[in-house]
């Protein structure tokens, strides 16, 4: 029996990204896709390279639908949207993995410092915070996981192992990185248009972009102490993907073979991360499409810093992917089902 999936918000891009990976998965099928704007037109009317792959129809929310016909949701909706919906779907025992940010941050007020009102405070402490790589004991048995931040999946994966091995200060990390459009959503604003982003490059939201806060949980949990971040994300004219450079204090001595072996140790059951040979460095070009986090490391010993490199495509491991690597590791499947198919490159 495949596993019955909800897509809540599925005309979006991460909606589309999560059904061109479940309808090629082996183990799971879409049942229910809702969207307001365009509840019954077909799949393909709205994403065209999936025409001819599915029968199935947008449709308007029901619970009461989806919980005939789907065991379990992904809810891909605006943060502060997802929220309410999450509640009713857990209510009608569904298992949920929410796309927004509204149950990463572990601490309400935190949340509710960077985002505004949570009002459903009391699952907050339900939800499993949804990197396979670290929580995947966690993950298995949850029945709401917070599917990581795009930015956060790529600060997180390459700064943990370091932190939590005491190899860098926790102190003074300056994290920069650099987004393709997609990462605004495909219903985003004339900020996101063609002849403003194109041969445009900058940075934006400096020292307040939401991610700050998640990316700074995470770091404090490696780290077992409170980690404050210089983060700062920018544009750049590229459909998916993202680069993040980061850079921190040496709090040992270690050269740069050393670094990638820590990495590779730590990750060594992990079928997603890649960690580059010392002198290789990480690509957009080749995670495109794919689930894969590839991180590169180099310390400069001149200036006593680890510089660590990291990309992935914002809507696979950043979204959709990592959402289907979660739900495998939620129903006992192998945790790469539906997520084998290399890069794509050129
Ligand atoms: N894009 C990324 O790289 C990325 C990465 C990680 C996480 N996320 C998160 O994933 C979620 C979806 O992102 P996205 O990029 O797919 O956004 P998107 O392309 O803008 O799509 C969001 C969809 O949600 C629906 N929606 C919008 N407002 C809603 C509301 N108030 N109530 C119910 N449905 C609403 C819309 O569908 P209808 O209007 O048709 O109903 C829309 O198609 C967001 O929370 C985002 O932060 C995105």
């Amino acid at each position: 029996m495949r596993i019955r999936c909800a897509i809540v918000g599925g005309s979006g891009y991460t909606g589309g990204e999560l059904l061109r990976i479940l309808l090629a998965h082996q183990g799971a099928e879409v049942t229910v896709v809702t969207s307001r704007r365009f509840a019954g037109k077909g799949i393909g009317e709205l994403f065209p390279y999936l025409q001819g792959l599915t029968e199935i129809s947008f449709e308007d929310y029901s619970i009461d639908v989806i919980k005939r016909r789907a065991q379990v949701a992904f809810t891909a909706v605006p943060h502060q949207a997802a929220m309410p919906v999450v509640r009713e779907l857990l209510d009608a025992g569904l298992k949920v993995i929410d796309l927004s940010a509204d149950f990463r941050l572990r601490d309400p007020e935190t949340y509710e410092a960077w985002y505004g009102e949570h009002s459903e405070k009391d699952i907050i402490k339900r939800a499993v915070y949804g990197l396979p790589e670290i929580y995947r004991g966690q993950i298995e048995g949850a029945d709401l996981v917070a599917n990581p931040g795009c930015y956060p999946t790529s600060s997180i994966l390459p700064l943990f192992p370091l932190l939590k091995n005491g190899v860098v200060e926790p102190s003074g990390i300056v994290i920069d990185s650099k987004s393709g459009v997609s990462g605004a959503g495909r219903t985003s604003s004339m900020a996101f248009g063609f002849s403003e982003v194109n041969e445009g490059f900058k940075a934006y939201k400096v020292c307040e972009h939401r991610h700050t806060p998640e990316i700074e949980q995470e770091l404090g949990v490696a780290s077992k102490t409170r980690v404050t971040i210089n983060f700062t994300p920018h544009l750049v004219p590229m459909t998916r993907g993202i680069l993040t450079t980061s850079y921190s204090r040496l709090s040992k001595e270690v050269n740069t073979q050393e670094v990638v072996e820590l990495l590779r140790d730590f990750y060594s059951q992990a079928r997603f991360v890649r960690v580059l040979d010392p002198g290789h460095f990480p690509d957009c070009h080749f995670v495109r499409g794919s689930n894969f986090c590839d991180i590169g490391a180099k310390v400069c010993t001149r200036t006593n810093t680890l510089i660590l490199v990291s990309a992935i495509d914002n809507l696979v491991k950043g979204a959709s992917g990592q959402a289907v690597q979660n739900m495998n590791l939620m129903y006992g499947l192998p945790e790469e089902m539906g997520l084998t198919s290399p890069p794509l490159f050129p």
